[in-house]
């Protein structure tokens, strides 16, 4: 028995939109080529019969995004840096705004002249910030941090899938405890959300990112405070750090580094115009 694509599009869509899921067509579209294992081509031009198993395993995915679960989570994967990740229930979903934090290293090191940085990247999740430098400086070599096994497993995985695997390592550890050697640029993207915030962000964030990931808390500020007393000692001369930042937490981290003899280099915006990065370096 084979469905014809266009009305599982449709069905799917219906579920969608009376599940108040915002853009219930495109998604529909994307679960039933991901079931079907479809190219995008495919989805437009190529045959459209899809057959019983792909159409179950559509019902499935459309159930799930119903309930809220995004599509990245669905498929376990999202693009970051134009370089696919694998992500998983141990992973935060890398988003587009920490994107911001890759360009400024990479802005920061080319006005350097650094082309073979040793890069350390505290609460690597996925690795994606890692791994992205690591992609764009071919002679670096770097080592992502997390608490998570699970998290440092699957950055192992898509250090592998991005062709840099020889050049990372990836280990468990409390932030810096079990880092004993120094590193051109440290970069963090640590759980910035205060503890009692959590509850009211969206359930896509909520439900289907990892607490983990996400608690920075009772004002968001505490992994800030966990790793910036460390940064003197883990940067080399001349070294510096790059840290995402929540929305209006710029000065206070700033601050924070600033008390650990750390000097603010810039604030760097998101495309919202938004502070999102901040650039520190030793004092
Ligand atoms: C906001 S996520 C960032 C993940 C990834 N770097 C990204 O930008 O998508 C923060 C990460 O910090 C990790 N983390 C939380 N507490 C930690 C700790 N005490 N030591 C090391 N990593 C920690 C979490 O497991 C999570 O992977």
């Amino acid at each position: 028995m084979t469905f014809a694509f266009e009305d599982l599009v449709r069905k799917g869509t219906g579920v969608l939109a009376a599940s108040g899921i915002a853009n219930p067509r495109r998604d529909a579209n994307l679960l039933l080529r991901l079931a079907a294992d479809l190219s995008p081509e495919q989805a437009l031009t190529g045959p459209r019969a899809i057959d019983q198993n792909a159409a179950q395993t559509f019902e499935r995915y459309v159930t799930r995004r119903g309930r809220g679960e995004p599509v990245s989570r669905i498929r376990g994967r999202r693009e970051f840096w134009s370089l696919d990740f694998e992500i998983t229930p141990a992973t935060l979903d890398p988003r587009a705004d920490s994107e911001v934090l890759v360009a400024a290293v990479i802005q920061v090191l080319a006005g350097r002249g650094l082309t073979a940085p040793r890069i350390l990247d505290l609460g690597t999740g996925s690795g994606c910030l890692l791994i992205s430098l690591l992609a764009e400086f071919p002679q670096a070599v770097g080592v992502g941090v997390d608490v998570s096994p699970t998290a440092a497993a699957i950055a192992l995985r898509n250090a592998a899938t991005n062709g840099v695997d020889r050049r990372a390592d990836f280990v468990v550890s409390n932030w810096h405890a079990a880092i004993g050697a120094q590193f051109d640029v440290v970069i963090s993207n640590p759980p910035y959300i205060p503890t009692s915030a959590i509850q009211s962000l969206d359930p896509d964030v909520r439900v289907f990112d990892p607490h983990l990931a996400l608690d920075g808390g009772r004002d968001g500020l505490s992994c800030y405070r966990a790793i910036a007393g460390t940064l003197p000692n883990l940067l080399s001369e001349g070294g510096f750090t790059a840290v995402e930042i929540g929305m209006g937490q710029a000065d206070a981290v700033a601050a924070i580094f600033g008390g650990a003899g750390l000097t603010e280099t810039k604030i760097w915006p998101d495309l919202a115009g938004i502070p999102r990065c901040l650039t520190v370096e030793k004092g």
